[in-house]
């Protein structure tokens, strides 16, 4: 049995601490797309974990955690998060495999993305980690990947033509000071050389994990909104972070894929620029900021906040086929009086119940809300469904409802233990 967890809003749904949970019962844990733009929290026993491009389920010991071939690597902050995992006692030597399929993000990556950031028309807000320049450099078929990267003979010559090329770029277009090749390739040589021995062919490796039986785990990051196809284009990532992702970015094959399930914030939140049709007034924003400590785990930039948007979620159960849904921070809302669900956009007369693609519609539209009454109890003790207090149960099975799959595990705090689910696997 294979599983893919997949962000259903805007990311930081708790994707992280979802793996975390399901991981004990998995054999190998993979992330299919994204960068070190994905920051993913697992707390343990008090004690933070931030996981930026290792999959989070490796706190367990013993798992092996492979990066896929649709991610896109910074060997800087990958040896970096390695350490910090070796640090405490997980032994990355034997745990970390990275395909050679991955494409690799250098310093001028980072160096366009930012430029980019500050000459568009309207910002994207992107985390400024080369993520977008390097995708771009992919689909152009002038990436270099972990195979070229770690190859001595092939890599001079293949990071001499990128940087010639964007040496002429960043001078015609940003009058910007050029690369200093031999400086990048010796530092850069020195990566590759210590994460040579955990290059794999991804495919050969998970094949033979399958046909021994083992059970994989797939870690989508950010999430259906920031998809690049099915998200609030040009506000998105630049890759695919929905479940049709997870077979183009681990090389498995869509047959393979046994369960999807979508993770859910009990509200909703997205950092960065873009539609965000439930956000709220500056008093709500700052009370469930503040509650559910909503700051980015990558950049720490204040998270926008808004209610939970059924419109949005339905459309990530269809496009992703989610067989079940993970709701989190469900104890953010304990305080509340009551609690809105938008149901369906009004636009004019018409109500839509389906995302539109054009953000000219969306910007038109006003949210249509449901209004339930809160729970103000404590929930974050709750071991079972049956323990949480009636009002908890009857928004969760309004969520539930509206969805159209079964919600399979709740979260009511950011520990370990604070879950409870029904049979995932
Ligand atoms: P991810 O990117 O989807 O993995 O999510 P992030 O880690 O970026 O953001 C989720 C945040 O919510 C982290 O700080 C988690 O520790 C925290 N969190 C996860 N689940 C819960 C929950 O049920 N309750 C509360 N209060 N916090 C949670
Ligand atoms: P996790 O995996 C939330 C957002 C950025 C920006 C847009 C494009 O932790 O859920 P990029 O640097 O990817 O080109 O930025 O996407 N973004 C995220 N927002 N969670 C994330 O990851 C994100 N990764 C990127 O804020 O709006
Ligand atoms: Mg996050």
């Amino acid at each position: 049995m294979n599983i893919v967890v997949v962000g259903a809003q805007w990311g930081d749904e708790g994707k992280g601490k979802v793996i975390d949970v399901l991981a004990e019962e998995a054999d190998i844990l993979i992330r299919y797309q994204g960068g070190h733009n994905a920051g993913h929290t697992v707390i343990v026993d008090g004690e933070e974990f931030i996981f930026h491009l290792i999959p989070s389920g490796l706190l367990h010991q013993g798992k092996v955690g492979l990066i896929g071939n649709g991610v896109v690597i910074d060997p800087e902050a990958l040896l970096e998060e390695m350490s910090r995992l070796q640090r405490r006692g997980i032994d990355v030597q034997q745990a970390v495999k990275i395909s050679d399929q991955a494409h690799v993000i250098f310093p001028y990556h980072k160096r366009l993305d930012l430029l980019e950031e500050s000459t568009r028309p309207g910002r994207l807000g992107t985390t400024g980690r080369g993520i977008g320049p390097c995708y771009v450099d992919k689909v152009a078929r002038a990436g270099i990947r972990i195979a070229d990267f770690c190859n001595p003979q092939a890599f001079p010559k293949k990071l001499r033509q990128a940087v010639e090329e964007k040496n002429r770029l960043l001078k015609a277009l940003y009058n910007e000071p050029p690369i200093a090749y031999e400086e990048l390739l010796a530092r850069y040589s020195g990566f590759a050389a210590r994460l040579a021995p955990h290059v794999v062919n991804e495919v050969r490796f998970l094949r033979e994990a399958m046909a021994q039986g083992k059970r994989l785990l797939l870690e989508g990051a950010q999430g259906t909104l920031l998809d690049l196809d099915h998200g609030t284009y040009p506000y998105v990532t630049s890759s695919n972070a929905t479940a049709g992702g997870a077979c183009t970015g681990a090389g498995i094959p869509p047959t393979a894929i046994h369960r999807i399930i979508g993770v859910v914030k009990a509200y909703t939140t997205r950092v960065g620029e873009g539609p965000l049709p439930t956000e709220f007034g500056p008093e709500l924003m700052q009370r469930i900021r503040t509650k559910g400590n909503e700051f980015g785990a990558t950049t720490g930039r204040p998270r926008r906040c808004g209610w939970f948007d059924a419109v949005v979620a339905r459309h990530a159960v269809w496009v992703n086929g989610c067989h079940s849904v993970a709701v989190t921070k469900l104890d953010v809302l304990d305080e509340m009086d009551t609690i809105n669900i938008c149901t369906g956009y009004r636009n004019g007369t018409k109500t839509l119940e389906e995302f539109p693609a054009d953000l000219e519609v969306l910007g038109h539209c006003a949210p249509v809300y449901e209004q339930l009454p809160g729970w103000r109890t404590k929930t974050c003790d709750a071991a079972s469904f049956e323990e949480l207090p009636a009002n908890a149960q009857r928004y969760v099975k309004r969520l539930e409802a509206l969805l159209g799959v079964p919600i399979c595990l709740i979260s009511t705090g950011s520990g370990r233990e604070q879950a409870f689910k029904t049979a995932c696997w």
